[in-house]
């Protein structure tokens, strides 16, 4: 990037879109309600939650950037000046909320703190097989969005440098409920299951006179320090996504569930470890987790759920 005028720099955003079949559409083509097929399993079945109906299709937005702009900065930017319907979810634009994972160039991570310098990218280089046979790979080419619909907030001039293209798509392993947004409540909904939350029994909280003192929960530095990185987890799924267990359909609760669990197995003022092991002690559980360790690349918070996950597997089995 260097002796270039960074400002005048241009990025493509190639967004997996999709819109839902509207609802009475839906009932429509589905005929008399009273007709329905229904599963034993209920229609929240992985199968049925993770089938998307609608239209789907793939829309190129070429805007004006400088490499440090975030993901979302470009998102807004298209939201705002571009194309209103394009929907995509997020909050406080920190890294601190979890709410916009998404998968950029396949990856699950954070729109608010992924850069276009860091994902933007060129094609591979066509080959091409000269007259004597050989293969030629040249060098990288622009990438051509003509196959698709285009957008191109082009108030630069035409002489701008093409970072190349970044793919977005909603992350994978929920419901695409539209364009970037996944349905992550079957997560939130299995970490619920799992009671987040302390569960002393109130020996510790209770003061001389037998009145409960919530300030009474005393830990050492050390016995802090087992658990601590584990409630920086903010639930935003990117290692859900990156399970390839998970996001590929099969029965399992999934990391972000598991982390929510060791959490409080590490707690030293909990005392229900017993009953949480049990909870995950599963066919689609601990005994579901196949230790790929995908799920530690790229967690936003830097906790290594690939080595929490085999902690917490020793935990069960060892019982
Ligand atoms: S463990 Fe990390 S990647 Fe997984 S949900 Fe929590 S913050 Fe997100
Ligand atoms: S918007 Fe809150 S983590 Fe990205």
């Amino acid at each position: 990037m260097s002796g270039m005028d960074v400002a005048s720099a241009t990025v493509t955003l190639r967004v997996n879109r999709f819109a839902p079949r509207p609802e009475r559409e839906r009932a429509a083509r589905s005929g008399s309600p009273f007709g329905r097929k229904s599963s034993p399993f209920g229609s929240s079945s992985a199968s049925a939650r993770r089938r998307p109906r609608g239209k789907q299709w793939t829309q190129d937005y070429v805007l004006h950037v400088r490499p440090e702009t975030t993901v979302l900065e470009c998102l807004l930017t298209v939201k705002r000046t571009m194309d209103p319907t394009l929907a995509f979810r997020y909050s406080c634009g920190h890294g601190m909320c979890g709410s916009d994972a998404v998968s950029i160039n396949g990856t699950p991570t954070l729109l608010c703190t992924a850069t276009v310098g860091e994902w933007a990218k060129h094609a591979p280089a066509a080959a091409s097989i000269d007259d004597e046979g050989f293969r030629h790979t040249g060098s990288p080419e622009t990438i051509d969005s003509s196959s698709s619909d285009s957008n191109i907030a082009n108030a630069h001039g035409d002489n701008a440098a093409d970072l190349g293209v970044i793919e977005l798509a909603p992350l994978p392993g929920f419901p695409v409920q539209r364009d970037l947004i996944a349905d992550i409540d079957p997560m939130l909904n299995q970490i619920t299951k799992l009671a987040p939350y302390l569960k002393a029994d109130g020996v510790l909280a209770t003061t001389d006179e037998g009145k409960i003192n919530v300030f009474e929960y005393l830990q050492r530095p050390e016995q802090l320090a087992k658990y601590e990185m584990l409630s920086n987890c903010i639930a935003c799924g990117v290692c859900e996504g990156s399970c390839p267990v998970f996001a590929g359909g099969d029965a399992f609760i999934g990391p972000a569930a598991l982390i929510a669990v060791s959490r409080f197995v590490n707690d030293s003022r909990d005392t229900a470890t017993a009953e949480r092991l049990d909870m995950i002690d599963t066919a689609d559980g601990v005994a579901a987790c196949q230790s790929v360790r995908a799920c530690s690349r790229h967690c936003p918070r830097g906790i290594d759920v690939g080595e929490e996950m085999w902690q917490i597997v020793a935990r069960v089995r060892e019982r």
